[in-house]
């Protein structure tokens, strides 16, 4: 197993507030490696530092070797690690058609981009059928698949998705679970960050559990699933 991103002593603040403590933890490159946690734990500001929105106080992100953490969010962007927009944050006056062109705006491989649309419609049905519709006419469920897939057309060599399942039902919170194992499947790495921890760890090859700032679990994802301290802390007992 190959690993393709790094992340050492990572420490990150608001002010006086440590809300990262110094955190470990690296991504094989093709698996899905969950990062979950209850609310404040600092999941979400673990992902703004590797994405480069917020600067770290220490540590590194290594990608294949190569430090990231002087680099902008838009270089980083173009070196491969993109995160799906935080909040549902698409371009609601826009077309889903011209959202998705937007997703590819660091690209100029035409052909390669006109095959990876047909590959995101045939992920998202929904989205293809209602292509040339507003995106703000759509549900907020389908408005996360197009975020999904609006990052997706950035080409990605590692997908970040800050806690995906945030306010869906259940059974779209399934679909959307299922959609990142096949995206998964074609070989590209994901990073997922979710307070819903039994659906996070039971796609997720590797995951980690992060409390008030620091990484105190580590294991595969079926061995965490498993594991008394993560039952009963975070799947009601
Ligand atoms: N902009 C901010 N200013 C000050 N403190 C913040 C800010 N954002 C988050 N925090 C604090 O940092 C800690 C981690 O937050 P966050 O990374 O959002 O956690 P999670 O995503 O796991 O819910 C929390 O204690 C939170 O209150
Ligand atoms: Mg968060």
């Amino acid at each position: 197993m190959s690993e393709i991103l790094r992340v050492t002593d990572l420490v990150v603040s608001y002010g006086h507030i440590e809300a990262v403590k110094g955190i470990n933890l690296t991504l094989n490159s093709g698996e899905i490696t969950a990062l979950v946690g209850a609310n404040g734990a600092g999941k979400s500001t673990t992902l703004l530092a590797i994405s480069g929105l917020l600067k770290s106080v220490r540590g590194q992100v290594l990608l294949d070797g190569t430090d990231l953490t002087r680099l902008s969010p838009h270089r980083i962007v173009r070196s491969g690690v993109v995160q799906v927009a935080e909040g549902r944050a698409i371009l609601t006056t826009l077309t889903i058609h011209e959202n998705l062109e937007l997703g590819a705006y660091t690209r100029s491989d035409k052909a390669q981009i006109a095959q990876d649309l047909d590959w995101v419609y045939t992920l998202f049905p929904v989205l293809k059928k209602r292509a040339a519709g507003l995106a703000g006419n759509l549900s907020g469920g389908e408005q996360q698949m197009l975020a999904i897939a609006r990052a997706l057309m950035a080409k990605p060599r590692i997908l970040l998705l800050d806690e995906p399942s945030m306010g869906l039902a259940p059974l779209l919170v399934r679909e959307i679970f299922q959609i990142l194992q096949e995206i998964n499947r074609t070989g590209l790495t994901i990073f997922l960050v979710e307070q819903n921890v039994r659906q996070a760890l039971r796609i997720a090859q590797r995951g980690y559990v992060l409390e008030t700032g620091r990484i105190v679990l580590a294991d595969n994802g079926e061995n965490l699933l498993h594991n008394p301290r993560v039952i009963e802390a975070y799947m009601g007992g």
